[in-house]
């Protein structure tokens, strides 16, 4: 499996060198010009067929997943693999191998690095979580995505509830899918896609900031929720022989996300019902049509050139309306400001994440015995690998996490992090 990666990551690589702007019209259609029945069918006959989540089987916030885990593309039970849950990412969804990677050492936050597999549960913490409750700090028990509130899971999600404002930030809430279903009804068309999603996220972050005194969006958390916001129009959409470019269906939309109408009308949804349509078609698998860098790129640059707000890197300071955002160039030590990131073709934001990635990734698998050297040395090699061949204009080698405590939302999900 790890062999696979490398080759994949190669293979990222050779397609990052061609960007290709979402809203280039003629490079796109391109792009999806080959519609290919057999192979962008999904495969839900059995052993795929959906079966809703039982109890004791894992979900958390991420519709994609959980969709996965009730479709037996990843473990039915929700506790998988690092390399289970990217290779399903990637081969069902057709999210790109330096994407999914990208996500998956996100959460691996969650996971249990005392396992070489490196099981991640996509939602509460896995019951046998075994001897890794004996070590303190990050290799304290697993977590499970639920509870990774600021390190992947964060504020503003697009059908979430903030985890402080509400204490739950994994039940899809309807008042805020509603909203994002209404967009798509209008415009059904992948055209404006980007252009709506990204309405949503800026809304969802102006209400957060307008109400969750303890709303915190760091440069991680900015990234996440721009990344996986674009997973709505990019990767739920349907892209059938009527559609090949992509179809954003709200019947679609609403089964994925698991949610339905009851006869009155009003939004439901129940946990462990995500569903992937029975007539569904993803993404052509030509590497440049998957969605990876060469196209997430151009789209975080196009949401942000629309909603300025999408970019918000900061926080409120424990009441309502009282954001202040993070001075970026001193946080990176004069590597990057706002205008850095927001650079055409997207190289700077690249080699900002990707430097993020580098900085984070001690930390986060630090004092790691030696057991797991070779595991996540390989890891290490392949996020190189997938990210690191960018010719970086700029390098940062440390940021200021200090800066970080000026905000009470990011305070309280540390002490958090120190009582698991
Ligand atoms: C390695 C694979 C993946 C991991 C570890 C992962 C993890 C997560 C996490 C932790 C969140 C919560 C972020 C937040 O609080 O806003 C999330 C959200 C999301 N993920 Fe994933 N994900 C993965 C793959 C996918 C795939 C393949 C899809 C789509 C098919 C997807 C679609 C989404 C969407 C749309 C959201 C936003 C949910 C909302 O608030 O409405 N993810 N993901």
């Amino acid at each position: 499996m790890r062999v696979l990666f490398l080759l994949a990551a190669g293979n990222t690589l050779l397609a990052s060198a061609f960007y290709i702007p979402s809203t280039d019209a003629a490079a796109r259609r391109d792009l999806f010009s080959t519609f290919d029945e057999a192979d962008q069918r999904f495969p839900i006959s059995p052993p795929h067929q959906f079966i809703k989540a039982g109890p004791n089987d894992h979900r958390g916030p991420c519709p994609g997943l959980n969709s996965l885990a009730n479709h037996g593309f990843i473990s039915r039970s929700g506790v998988d693999s690092f390399f289970n849950i990217v290779a399903a990412s990637n081969q069902v969804y057709r999210m790109g191998i330096a994407a999914s990677t990208f996500a998956g050492v996100l959460g691996l936050f969650g996971g249990n690095l005392l396992d070489p597999t490196l099981p991640i549960s996509i939602g509460e913490p896995p019951s046998n979580a075994g001897l890794a409750g004996l070590l303190p700090g990050l290799l304290a028990p697993p977590s499970g995505l639920t509870n990774t509130h600021n390190q992947f899971e964060c504020d503003a999600s697009l059908t979430r509830c903030d985890l402080y404002l509400c204490n739950d930030a994994h039940t899809l809430q309807p008042q805020y899918l509603e909203p994002l279903l209404d967009l798509y009804a209008a415009d059904p068309s992948i055209a404006n896609s980007v252009a709506l999603v990204s309405q949503q996220h800026a809304n969802r972050i102006n209400d957060s900031i307008a109400k969750n005194g303890l709303f915190f969006f760091g440069p991680v958390q900015m990234v996440v929720g721009a990344f996986t916001a674009l997973q709505v129009p990019s990767l739920f959409a349907n892209y059938s022989a009527e559609h090949p470019e992509g179809f954003m269906s709200v019947e679609g939309l609403m089964s994925i996300y698991g949610a339905s109408r009851a006869s009155d009308g009003t939004l439901t949804w129940s946990r462990g019902s995500e569903r992937i349509p029975d007539v569904y078609y993803r993404r052509p698998g030509a590497l440049l049509a998957q969605w990876d860098l060469p196209i997430l790129l151009p789209q975080v640059l196009e949401m942000w050139l629309l909603f300025p707000e999408t970019l918000s890197i900061g926080g409120n300071l424990g009441e309502p309306n009282t954001f202040v955002p993070l001075d970026l160039g001193a946080f990176t030590h004069g590597a990057y400001s706002l205008d850095d990131l927001r650079q055409p073709g997207g190289l700077n934001l690249i080699c900002f994440i990707y430097q993020l990635v580098q900085i984070l990734l001690p930390d986060l698998l630090g004092n790691v015995n030696d057991l797991l050297a070779s595991v996540l040395t390989d890891l290490g090699q392949v996020t190189d690998g997938v990210l690191g061949s960018f010719i970086c204009p700029r390098s940062m080698g440390a940021v200021d996490l200090t800066m970080l405590n000026q905000y009470p939302g990011w305070v309280k999900s540390q002490k958090k992090k120190t009582l698991l």
